[in-house]
């Protein structure tokens, strides 16, 4: 099993936010989607733009570079010009605090 890292209280991402953070070398783009969190590589599989920047629209991101949009949730990419999904990583909650997994 992956070791988890302390990345965010739970209360700095609030419903529909998001925060960029990096674990272990990985940026990664955490997201709270009507009080659930998810946590995806921070690098769009069209041409590496910063996906945390982007607007999030229920649990859909949208890339500030070309506009191509992923399901935060299981890492989808949903339009042009992305093909690929990007890498979604496990999330836990232990006393408030968010710990995510890129392994
Ligand atoms: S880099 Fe994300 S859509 Fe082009």
């Amino acid at each position: 099993m992956g070791e988890f890292f302390k990345v965010a209280k739970t209360s700095e991402i609030p419903q529909g936010e998001k925060k960029l953070v990096e674990v272990d070398f990985v940026p990664v783009a955490i997201f709270n989607v009507s009080g659930e969190y998810y946590a995806i590589e921070d690098v769009c599989t069209h041409d590496g733009g910063p996906l945390a920047e982007g607007k999030l629209e229920g649990e859909e991101i949208m890339c500030p570079r070309h506009g191509a949009r992923f399901n935060v949730k299981t890492g989808q990419a949903l339009c042009m010009p992305a093909f690929e999904s990007v890498e979604c990583y496990e999330v836990k909650i232990e006393n408030d605090e968010l710990y995510v997994c890129v392994d």
